[in-house]
């Protein structure tokens, strides 16, 4: 990583190089990308839900070169993209020759008023580069060409309807061999840059931890960024300004994925859509939570360390780490500590680790408990916050409950373990006695509360149901 003393930050933008004048760590990337003509890009929410902002970069794919992946504009600082290669919707194509994700949409009714079209195309394209999609039977959710349709899961359209939008992407073809943008991904993704921008919100995105864990204990009130996705929403619609910004995105030492015989270990600020690649299937327990987590824009750039580091109460990865029984390693200046995820929190959106702690990595414990489900309550299946979680990862062997751990979410203060409700499990026979005593005392577990969500009585019945239903696709082979 080549370090920069100077405030000369640039992106190239549609192949041009483009300097960030007049950009401030409060700026956001659609407003600066909008501030340079490229209007098509649109801010239709401000905060991660509409996709209209959609844009694509250039980012280090696992094998050496370059994936084109969709994120949103809105939620980003503009700063971030110091020396990134961006493709905004304009980049794409022209009027006299369309990209053929615009192609289609066109010619395909996919487009009325035109507001969602370009972020459309921009989370189409990303998919029509996808260098595994010709690779993948095509499903329920994947089109004849491999296109998966939760490519688009964060692009809302208020007047086309999906019919039309949906038919566009699985009607593109094979990518010519002369694409530019698919010639692009042989070469390497441009080399993280360390990014320094003085003045009233300054942002720096150092080289090394050692240097962003020093800026952050040198300045009160700095903010660590991953992803910026619980960022952007607290800048763009609560207007929160802070002294510094530490961006921790392209940190090496946040950035590995290890996995030996006794354990996996995930880099905080890895994205999950990379941690869902690395993965691969092998924790099924977060390959289903993370399938029902956001969108994929939104996971593009979403990381665990930023989950976590919210303390949310109603953050999907918790559960899911407390039913895989993880731990958090913390790093500071005094060196770093392991921490049980059962010990992190410790009220409303607070947690044992220090103003100046990173979360650095989280640590799996293998093996794994052999049969697992997440559950989500949510008001929409994808691209909303749940109002419950329950992830179940057991061991039912010989149908005896050798070992069960079961994680919460949205049913108190901070995520927990259904403690009692494990005890009325563990060494009993795993028959449906068994279960519905455990799923009463499941549904008294934590302290859930009415709010705008759900009530407090649905979200006691929900868990109560959520270990009947685990139950049932257990026996029955009822989906969990
Ligand atoms: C449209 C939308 C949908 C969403 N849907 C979901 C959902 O389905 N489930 C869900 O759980 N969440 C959801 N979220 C919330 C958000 O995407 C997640 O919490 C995400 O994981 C945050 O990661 P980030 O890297 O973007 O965090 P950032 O915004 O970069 O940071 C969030 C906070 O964590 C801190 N932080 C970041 N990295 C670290 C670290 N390594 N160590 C310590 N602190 C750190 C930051 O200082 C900041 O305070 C959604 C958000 C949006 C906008
Ligand atoms: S403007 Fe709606 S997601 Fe960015
Ligand atoms: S075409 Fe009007 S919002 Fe989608």
């Amino acid at each position: 990583m080549s370090a920069r003393t100077e405030v000369e930050l640039a992106a190239t933008v549609n192949g041009q190089v483009r300097a960030m004048d007049a950009v401030t760590g409060a700026t956001n990337a659609l407003d600066w990308l909008r501030a340079q003509g490229l209007t098509g890009a649109k801010e239709g929410c401000a905060e991660g839900e509409c996709g209209a902002c959609a844009v694509l970069v250039a980012r280090p794919d696992e094998q050496g070169g370059t994936r084109w992946t969709a994120i949103n504009a809105c939620l980003i600082p503009a700063a971030s993209l110091d020396g990134a290669e961006v493709v905004t919707s304009e980049g794409l194509g022209t009027p006299g020759e369309l990209h053929p994700a615009q192609r289609e949409m066109a010619v395909r009714g996919g487009s009325q008023c035109g507001y969602c079209t370009p972020g459309f195309v921009c989370s189409m394209a990303a998919e029509y580069y996808r260098p595994d999609r010709r690779a993948c039977d095509p499903g329920p959710e994947r089109g004849p060409n491999g296109f998966d349709v939760h490519a688009m899961a964060g692009n809302l359209c208020r007047c086309t309807g999906y019919r039309p939008i949906q038919d566009a992407a699985f009607a593109l073809g094979e990518v010519p061999d002369d694409d530019p943008l698919a010639a692009r991904l042989s070469r390497p993704a441009p080399a993280p840059r360390a990014t320094v921008l003085d003045g009233e919100t300054a942002f720096v995105r150092p080289a090394h931890l050692s240097d962003a864990l020093a800026a952050l204990a040198e300045t009160e009130g700095a903010v660590a960024l991953a992803g910026s996705t619980d960022w952007g929403v607290e800048a763009n619609l609560r207007h929160r300004r802070v002294p510094l910004l530490v961006a921790l995105d392209h940190l090496p030492e946040l950035r590995t994925f290890e996995v030996t015989p006794e354990r996996i270990e995930i880099g905080a600020a890895l994205t999950l859509s990379e941690i869902e690649r690395a993965l691969a299937g092998s924790v099924p327990l977060l390959e289903e939570m993370l399938g029902q987590f956001a969108s994929r824009l939104i996971r593009n750039s979403a990381t665990l360390g930023g989950n976590l580091g919210t303390g949310s109460p109603i953050g999907d990865a918790a559960p899911a780490l407390l039913a895989l029984g993880a731990s958090l390693v913390l790093t500071s200046v005094r060196g770093d500590r392991e921490i049980p995820i059962a010990d992190y929190f410790t009220g409303y959106r607070q947690s044992v680790r220090e103003p100046d702690e990173l979360i650095r990595s989280v640590r799996i414990p293998l093996p794994l408990l052999p049969r697992s489900s997440f559950l989500k309550i949510a008001k929409r299946r994808f691209d909303d916050i749940s109002s419950v979680a329950v992830a179940i990862a057991a061991d039912l062997d010989d149908g005896v409950v050798r070992e069960v751990r079961i994680g919460l979410g949205g049913v108190a203060a901070t995520p927990l373990r259904a403690v009692a409700a494990e005890d009325a499990l563990r060494g009993r026979p795993w028959d449906l006695g068994t279960v519905a005593a455990a799923a009463t005392v499941l549904a008294s577990e934590g302290t859930p509360i009415d709010d705008h969500r759900a009530s407090a009585r649905y979200r006691a019945a929900m868990l109560e149901q959520s270990l009947l239903r685990f139950h049932a696709s257990t026996t029955e082979g009822v989906a969990s």
